[in-house]
């Protein structure tokens, strides 16, 4: 029997304390402790990028964390980037660009390419295509989805 490990953490911005088995990874954690399902999980390899979090400001790949690693971390993710309206603009570019079909992919395209245009403020398509390529997408072709983040960083470069 494997004893439970206790985690602490910031979780948008909430304190967290939680028991967690030592083999739970991160995405599972926030899934099943948290209900924060906006973190969806594809491939459970760091394949997919569906997954997506940031995590004390870098975005990771949270099926390929354990939840023990991310103990005093401070975690965002998907819907505290949406809750805080931090990303509300790039979420009406994808909405009306038709950047998502089915919406499993949404998510973690939206984290990364959030943390995109934090370290970019002006990206041309080559660079945007390259920073969402770990970020996969069944539906949309990619076309529309590069549409919305580059129409996105030009609306906020515009004085
Ligand atoms: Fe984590 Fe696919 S579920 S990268
Ligand atoms: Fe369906 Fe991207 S919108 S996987």
């Amino acid at each position: 029997m494997i004893a439970p490990l206790t985690i602490s953490l910031d979780v948008n911005g909430e304190r967290v304390e939680a028991q967690v088995l030592p083999r739970q990874n991160l995405a599972d954690f926030l899934r099943e402790h948290l209900a924060l399902t906006g973190t969806h999980i594809g491939c459970e390899h760091g394949v997919c990028g569906a997954c997506t979090v940031r995590l004390n400001g870098d975005i990771v790949r949270s099926c390929l964390m354990l939840a023990v690693q991310a103990h005093s971390a401070s975690v965002q993710t998907i819907e505290g980037l949406s809750d805080s309206g931090e990303i509300a603009d790039l979420q009406a570019a994808f909405r009306e660009r038709n950047a998502l079909q089915c919406g499993f992919c949404t998510p973690g395209m939206l984290m990364a390419a959030q943390d995109l245009l934090r370290l970019d403020a002006a990206p041309d398509r080559e660079r945007i295509r390259e920073h969402l390529s770990g970020n996969y997408c069944r539906c949309t072709g990619y076309q529309a989805i590069i549409d919305a983040v580059e129409a996105t960083a030009k609306a906020r470069q515009a004085p």
